[in-house]
C-alpha cells in the first residue's frame, strides 16, 4: 500500500494524542519498572535483526512494537533509583519543545532557515552570558554537548594565541609544534581529544598535579613556568568546574589569577557545574568563572534538558568569529545594516543543526531561573545526605566529601577487611554489575587514586531519603550474594 496521506495533520493529531498519553503513563508507572534492562546486548540485538521492511505496516502496531522492543529495555532516567551518569530526567516542557522543534525543523546554521530560531538561540546565549557575569562583548553558540563546546572554546584559544593558524594549518604554523594544553588533573577525556583534533597531539596535554582532588593553583604556576623553560608554549589552561569523576570544582578564582599573571587563555569546562550559577547557595563553587576566556556549559546535564544541548561561550565574540573561518556565499550573508552575520553556522562545527534552543527558552520562560537553582540544590542535598549515611555506616566508606551531586565511595563489608586491594577492587566492580542487573537501581564506577570505587550522580530531583535507604540496602544485599 502506497499512501500519500502521510505526513498529515490528522496523523499527527491521532498518533500524537495516543503517544503523549502513553508517555505520561510511562512516567506515572516509572517506579514499577526495573531501572535498566537485565539483558545482555547480544540478547537484545536479536530483536533488531529483521530485514528491511519493504511494505507498510499499521502505525499502531509499529508504535506498540516500539514500546515493547525499545522502551521496555531502555535505561529509565526518570526512575528515582537511577543514580548513574550525568544524564537528566528531562523536564516535561522540554520534551514537548523538542517535539515542536522537530515539527518546525528550523535549520540553525543560517538566519534565513530559522528566522526566529536564530534569535531565540541568541537570547538563550545572552541569558547564559548574563548568568556567567560575562561582559557585553560575549557571545556563544549552542552545540551538541560538552565535547563540542570544549573543542570550540579551545579552537578559539588556538587562533587567539596563533593568529592565522586556521589558514596556515598545523604544518605551516611551527609554533604549534611547541604548543601545550595545561589541564585539570581530572579533565574529561574530550579535552585530550580536542588536543588531538586540533593537531597538537594528545602528547601536548600536560596535567596539573592535584590538591584534594582539584587543580592546585600553585602547581599550575610551576607547570606553566616549567613548560616555558622547556621552550614550549602554553596554548591554554583548561580548568574543570565539576569534574566528571567526583564533581569537585577546581578553584577557578585562584586559577584565573595564575592565568592572568602568566597571560594564558583560560578555558573552563563547566559542562557539569556551570549550571550551579543558578543557585544562590551553590554559586560560590564557580566563583571566578566570569574571568574565563571561554566556557563549556551543558544544559543537558544540570538544567535537565533532553540530549542534546550544550553551549560554548567566549568573553570576546571576536574569538568565536575566528574559531572557524569559511566563506560560503550560497549560505552565509551579511544583511543591510549588520556588521556581523547572524548566521550561527559561521561559528559552529555543524552546519545543519537542530533548533535545540527552543526547549531551554520555553523552560526558562515557564519555570524561571530560580526553579533550576532549586532542583539542582535538591540533587546536591541528596548527595550530602547520602554522604552522611555512608559516613555513619560501618560497611561503607565515602571517597570524598561531595561538592556537587556526584559521590564516590566503597562498600566494605566486614568479611573484606583482611583481603587484598585487588580483591576489594574486584568486589566493587562485581557489586555494581550485579546491583545494576537486578533492576533495583543503577550506579556507576570509576578509579580514583588507582582504586576501584562506586560512583553515583544524583540526577533526579524526585529521588528522596527513602531511595537512598534502598540504595544502601540493595548494595548490601548484592554484596552478600557475591
Ligand atoms: C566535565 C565534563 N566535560 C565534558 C563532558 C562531555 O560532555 P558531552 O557528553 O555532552 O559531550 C562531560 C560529560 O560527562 C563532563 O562531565
Amino acid at each position: 500500500m502506497i499512501t500519500t496521506a502521510d505526513p498529515s495533520a490528522e496523523t499527527l493529531r491521532e498518533a500524537g494524542h495516543r503517544l503523549i498519553d502513553r508517555m505520561a503513563d510511562y512516567l506515572d508507572g516509572i517506579e514499577s519498572r526495573p531501572v535498566s534492562t537485565p539483558h545482555a546486548p547480544a540478547h537484545i540485538a536479536t530483536r533488531f535483526a529483521e530485514p528491511l521492511p519493504l511494505t507498510a505496516r499499521p502505525a499502531e502496531e509499529v508504535w506498540d512494537d516500539a514500546w515493547e522492543m525499545v522502551v521496555a529495555d531502555s535505561i529509565h532516567f526518570a526512575h528515582p533509583m537511577y543514580m548513574g551518569h550525568q544524564v537528566a530526567p528531562p523536564l516535561p516542557h522540554a520534551v514537548l519543545a523538542d517535539t515542536l522543534a522537530s515539527l518546525l525543523n528550523q535549520s540553525i546554521a543560517v538566519w534565513e532557515m530559522s528566522p526566529t530560531g536564530t534569535l531565540v538561540e541568541a537570547q538563550v546565549i545572552r541569558w547564559l552570558a548574563e548568568l556567567l557575569g560575562f561582559p557585553a562583548t560575549a557571545d556563544g553558540t549552542l552545540v551538541s554537548g560538552g565535547s563540542a563546546a570544549n573543542l570550540t572554546g579551545l579552537l578559539a584559544a588556538r587562533e587567539a594565541r596563533f593568529p592565522g593558524s586556521w589558514t596556515a594549518g598545523v604544518a605551516r604554523t611551527p609554533e604549534l609544534e611547541r604548543a601545550v594544553l595545561v589541564v585539570s588533573p581530572h579533565a574529561h577525556y574530550c579535552i585530550e581529544r580536542s588536543a588531538g583534533l586540533m593537531g597538537l597531539g594528545s602528547d601536548a596535554v600536560v596535567s596539573v598535579p592535584e590538591r584534594d582532588g582539584r587543580m592546585d593553583p600553585a602547581a599550575l604556576e610551576e607547570v606553566l613556568r616549567a613548560v616555558r623553560r622547556e621552550g614550549r608554549i602554553p596554548l591554554a589552561v583548561a580548568a574543570t568546574a565539576g569534574s566528571t569523576a567526583t564533581g569537585l570544582f577546581d578553584p577557578l578564582d585562584e586559577i584565573a589569577d595564575v592565568a592572568a599573571r602568566e597571560r594564558v587563555w583560560l578555558h573552563v569546562d563547566g559542562a557539569h557545574g556551570a549550571s550551579f550559577l543558578l543557585s544562590d547557595a551553590l554559586r560560590h563553587h564557580v566563583r571566578g568563572i566570569e574571568r574565563a576566556d571561554s566556557i563549556a556549559w551543558d544544559p543537558h546535564k544540570m538544567m535537565f534538558m533532553p540530549i542534546s544541548l550544550g553551549a560554548v561561550l567566549v568573553r570576546d565574540r571576536r574569538h568565536l568569529d575566528t574559531a572557524f573561518q569559511q566563506k560560503a556565499p550560497y549560505l552565509f550573508h551579511i544583511r543591510p545594516g549588520e556588521e556581523r552575520s547572524r548566521d550561527m553556522g559561521k561559528r559552529t562545527l555543524q552546519c545543519s543543526r537542530r533548533f535545540d534552543a527552543l526547549k531551554l527558552w520555553i523552560c526558562l520562560r515557564h519555570y524561571g531561573a530560580n526553579f533550576f537553582g532549586a532542583i539542582i540544590e535538591k540533587t546536591v542535598q541528596n548527595t550530602q545526605l547520602l554522604h552522611h549515611r555512608l559516613s555513619e555506616a560501618a560497611d561503607f566508606e565515602p571517597a570524598h566529601a561531595p561538592e556537587a551531586n556526584i559521590l564516590c565511595f566503597r562498600h566494605l563489608p566486614d568479611r573484606l577487611r583482611d583481603t587484598s586491594d585487588a580483591e576489594i577492587d574486584t568486589f566493587q566492580a562485581a557489586v555494581r554489575e550485579r546491583y545494576n542487573a537486578s533492576g533495583r537501581g543503577w550506579i556507576t564506577t570509576t578509579v580514583l587514586a588507582g582504586r576501584r570505587v562506586l560512583r553515583v550522580t544524583m540526577m533526579n530531583p524526585h529521588t528522596g531519603g527513602e531511595h537512598l535507604d534502598r540504595l544502601l540496602e540493595g548494595l548490601r544485599e548484592t554484596g552478600q550474594s557475591i
